[in-house]
């Protein structure tokens, strides 16, 4: 069937010998946009098999060599970027801009990672043994970095392309084999992606990229007895592949509820700019999106006033047309969002927009007067809609922040910077953004969460480094 994307595997594109696909629905018209191939488990012990063996040489291939190949693949990626971003509309309903961006970015980080890689994975350390007690100066330790083996990489549907290669890119510089397993909505803009590793010249084998169903094989790629690594991004999931995982390093990063607390003296038009730039952006569908709005009571109208202004201004519809608010990623989203909004409804909730859907397209919403009883002042919509609530103290914003399951990010708006030091120290989440809205970019910065909100550092150090071991040699003296 000519109609179905090919999976990649030991250098080629294949047809899964299930038969089966997986359809691919557009956001936007709701209709069968590409179909990839549902592989079989024996497919993937197949790949598992290859994956080991190409890990060995490429282990051996010399670093720089590693570096050049993949800064080849990210200049591969920057000029394909047009029909990359295409499928990330038709399967994610990026807006058409930020669709180029995530290409863009996803290239310099490619090359971001060669250069990092280069740097950190050719130093080791030199030990002596005469500072511990008892020893004398006859042990000298040389420690490097080993790559681990297979990793295991499943980017989440937000990021198709870029949180691919956030782990793609980090796993082959130092020297480990990758198979990915793409979300099922961005699994024709992640194959696209391979092709440009593909086209750049990586040993065969060394990338491979299966497709299907999580029910088929989910579980069987996570709890393969050849993976020595998963890099994980998307929901709850991940809670359970930690659960069921082997006994191998995990990164992981599951979602977020941002707090953005907001003092009395910060300024408001920037408040209003990010909270509606961090709120809206991508239509709420990013880890890092603000989803909970805490604000000091007496300058709460204010807020409110200058952030609907922003609002009315956002533009909704298609992707293709660059629309700010663009349909959720399917019909199970959005009705999850609208369950959300009926609950803060019908609990009292202040609705500064009339709520308004159609098919996966919903409205911008901002709901004010958000209550702890309400769902959304602790669910994460994953949808344009946002909660307020209006606090008396900075100590209630803060501890409505630490009462969440999730810990990724937050932000305080504030001109006083010794007060935002301490704030920020309070605050229970793995970054803290004083006076701009939560994101993890730029993407060398270091990225993670606290509590449900994931395992482990990312940002591009971070993960080279989590991606290896530490293999020590020690020279005895007579
Ligand atoms: O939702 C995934 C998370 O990594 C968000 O990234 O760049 O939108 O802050 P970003």
């Amino acid at each position: 069937d000519g109609d179905v994307f090919k999976y990649y595997a030991d250098g080629e594109w294949k047809k899964s010998s299930s038969g089966k696909s997986v359809a691919i629905i557009n956001p936007t018209t709701r209709k069968t946009q590409y179909k990839v191939q549902a592989c079989t488990q024996e497919e993937v012990n197949k790949v598992m098999e290859i994956a080991k063996s190409a890990q060995k040489l490429w282990a051996k291939t010399p670093l720089w060599k590693r570096a050049e190949l993949l800064h080849k693949a990210a200049a591969i990626l920057k000029e394909h970027k047009a029909p990359i971003a295409e499928c990330l509309v038709k399967e994610i309903a990026k807006p058409a801009k930020d669709a180029v961006t995530e290409v863009v970015r996803s290239g310099d980080l490619v090359s971001y990672c060669a250069e990092e890689g280069v740097r950190i994975l050719g130093e080791g350390k030199f030990l002596v043994s005469d500072s511990f007690p008892g020893n004398e100066r006859t042990k000298y330790c040389l420690t490097s970095k080993i790559p681990l083996g297979v990793v295991l990489a499943i980017p989440p549907f937000n990021y198709p392309v870029n949180l691919a290669v956030s782990k793609i890119a980090p796993a082959l510089i130092a020297g480990n084999s990758l198979v990915l397993k793409p979300p099922t909505q961005g699994a024709v803009a992640a194959l696209h992606m391979v092709h440009c590793f593909h086209l750049a010249g990586f040993p065969k084998g060394l990338i491979s990229c299966v497709t299907g169903k999580g029910s088929e094989i989910g579980d069987f790629l996570t709890m393969h007895p050849a993976v020595n690594c998963i890099s994980f991004t998307g929901g709850d999931t991940g809670i359970a592949i930690s659960k069921k995982a082997g006994m191998i390093p995990l990164q992981m990063e599951l979602g977020g509820k941002d707090a953005c607390i907001v003092l009395e003296d910060a300024d408001l038009d920037l408040v209003a700019a990010n909270i509606v730039k961090g709120g809206f952006s991508y239509s709420g569908q990013r880890c890092t999106a603000v989803k909970v709005v805490l604000v000091m009571e007496s300058i709460a109208d204010t807020l409110v006033g200058k952030v609907k202004a922003k609002v009315a201004k956002l533009t909704v519809g298609p992707p293709e047309n660059d629309c700010d608010i663009t349909p959720v990623v399917s019909e199970s989203s959005a009705n999850f969002i609208e369950g959300l909004v009926m609950d803060a409804k019908q609990k009292g909730a202040t609705f500064c927009q009339e709520y308004k859907r159609e098919g996966n397209l919903i409205w911008p919403l901002l709901l004010d007067n958000v209550r702890p009883d309400m769902r959304i002042a602790w669910e994460e919509p994953f949808g344009p809609v946002l909660p307020v609530i209006r606090i008396s103290s900075v100590e209630e914003g803060i501890h409505h922040c630490n009462a969440s399951n999730f810990g990724l990010q937050g932000c305080v708006f504030t001109a006083d910077i010794n007060k935002a030091m301490l704030i920020s120290d309070a605050m229970e989440t793995g970054t803290v953004q004083i006076n701009s809205a939560p994101a993890r970019g730029p993407d060398h910065f270091p990225f993670q969460g606290l509590k449900d909100s994931g395992i482990g550092s990312q940002g591009i150090t971070n993960s080279i480094t989590m991606m290896t071991k530490i293999k020590s040699t020690v020279i005895n003296l007579p």
